[in-house]
């Protein structure tokens, strides 16, 4: 494939050093092997998220100096208000300082207890705070989507019959809202498509339900419509984003994905009665409706990174970037979710380690694995993050699929780091016999994969260390 120049140079740089092999384990023991527990100074490559890990450019740096710190009526709050305003067309724009308060304060409004939530997929926060207030999240993903292996354009799509006949059967008075994560994260960063957007939002418009976005890679999902979709090859990205938000009655969002900032987030709406209830929780729980729990310097590179995502040379260089890396293991080899996703390689850890069943968390044992050989962060996306008891029946769930996720920050890591990290996984794809499964030693009510503490199934110590040792 084609592999994009990086449009933009470095003008500052942030040194990384490698610890060595030895380190790692001693750190990643003391961590409990919970990725999430390491010093990041212990990382060399940090693909544990693509969130709040841009790198800003020269005109968000300089927009900082901008900041007007007033407690109400910030400046800066009106250019981010114009900004959300202009590209989706939602009429009330609440700042928040990430997605999850968003959806938290959503959640709050709209949802009774036992109201459901349909989604393509939801990610682990929406879910999680949807549980947190008594409900049930659905996933409605189509069955492309669900089948890591074959390359389809559009695998994020929800599957319209399934939607159908829930909204038959519960109607509006169980299901207060249907949602639309684009791109869909937890599937594999995979887009919906346009005709997929619309088909959603007439289901839910001819019932009277409300349709909303979970729009933290609104960027990227644009990009593929242009790119995958007929009709849409000749529209700007702004175009398309429009039109994508034109179906949808509002959105949350994290800034801190298609924002290309550390920190911020949004909820926009049409819908002055929701905004207004939406305000008066805000004022309780992040501040001010002109701050929301940012800073007025915040607003302004969120203003300015939200104009910049838009740009297709960028997106081209992006989605480009991952791809690239996602071709690498695939002609290595290495079981990935194909077409790579927007955002981040999906490697199938059930594939790679059919050895391990799901509830031994192949894909934590693999995210362990690559760390302890390369220095590499990953995350897993299965079952140990998705599984632990369901709150109606407290059996034990499994994910529907097993991933590692390796998410690629925006416009921080250059073509070499991305070479060195295909390598280090075909290194561990030779050595995939030797690695065993874990099981969690302690977990929280929710939300487990960011503090448990695990161990692995034979030892207890670390399996890589007896057979996987270089
Ligand atoms: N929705 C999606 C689809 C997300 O990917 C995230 C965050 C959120 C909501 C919550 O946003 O972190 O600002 O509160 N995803 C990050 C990730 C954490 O690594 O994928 P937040």
């Amino acid at each position: 494939m084609e592999q994009h120049i990086e449009p933009f140079k470095v003008k500052v740089v942030e040194p990384i050093v490698a610890i060595t092999r030895e380190e790692r384990l001693a750190a990643i023991r003391r961590a409990g092997y919970n990725l999430f527990k390491l010093r990041a100074e212990e990382v060399y490559i940090d693909l544990l998220t693509d969130s709040g890990t841009s790198a800003m450019s020269d005109s968000q740096w300089a927009g900082l100096m901008l900041g007007d710190e007033s407690y109400a009526g910030s400046r800066n709050y009106f250019h981010f208000e114009e900004t959300i305003r202009d590209i989706t067309g939602f009429a009330h724009v609440i700042p928040c300082h990430q997605g999850r308060v968003a959806e938290n304060l959503l959640f709050s409004t709209i949802l009774a207890k036992g109201q459901i939530i349909p989604n393509n997929s939801h990610f682990d926060t929406t879910r999680a705070n949807v549980e947190y207030h008594a409900g049930e999240a659905r996933d409605l993903l189509c069955a492309e989507g669900k089948d890591p292996g074959t390359p389809a354009p559009f695998k994020g799509n929800m599957d319209l019959a399934s939607l159908a006949q829930l909204l038959d059967e519960a109607g509006p008075a169980r299901v207060p809202l249907v949602m639309i994560t684009i791109t869909n994260n937890s599937g594999g960063g995979q887009p919906v498509s346009m005709a997929n957007i619309r088909a959603v939002s007439a289901l839910c418009h001819e019932r009277g339900i409300p349709l909303f976005f979970d729009a933290c890679r609104f960027a990227e999902n644009a990009y593929f419509i242009k790119t995958r979709e007929a009709g849409y090859a000749d529209k700007s990205i702004a175009e398309i984003a429009s039109e994508m938000f034109s179906y949808a009655d509002g959105c949350t969002m994290s800034a801190k994905k298609d924002g290309l900032v550390n920190m911020g987030g949004f909820l926009a709406t049409n819908d002055g009665d929701l905004a207004e209830k939406i305000r008066g929780l805000l004022i309780l729980m992040e501040g001010f409706p002109t701050y929301g729990g940012l800073s007025g310097r915040d607003l302004e590179a969120i203003a300015r990174g939200l104009r910049e995502v838009l740009d297709f040379h960028y997106l081209q260089f992006r989605v480009g970037q991952v791809a690239s890396l996602a071709e690498q293991l695939h002609a290595g080899g290495v079981p990935i979710i194909r077409p790579a996703g927007g955002h981040a390689v999906f490697i199938n850890a059930g594939r790679f380690l059919p050895h391990i069943p799901p509830q031994q968390l192949p894909g934590q044992s693999l995210a362990v694995n690559l760390y302890i050989e390369s220095g590499v962060r990953g995350v897993e996306i299965g079952t140990f993050m998705f599984g632990g008891e369901d709150p109606a029946t407290g059996a034990p769930r499994q994910a529907a699929m097993e991933l590692v996720r390796l998410a690629i920050p925006r416009r921080v890591y250059t073509t070499m780091h991305m070479n060195y990290v295909g390598r280090a996984l075909l290194d561990l794809y030779g050595k995939r016999e030797a690695l065993q499964g874990m099981r969690i030693v302690k977990e929280p009510p929710f939300l487990r994969h960011f503090s448990s503490t695990l161990e692995f199934v034979e030892s207890g110590g670390s399996v890589t260390e007896a057979t996987v040792s270089s």
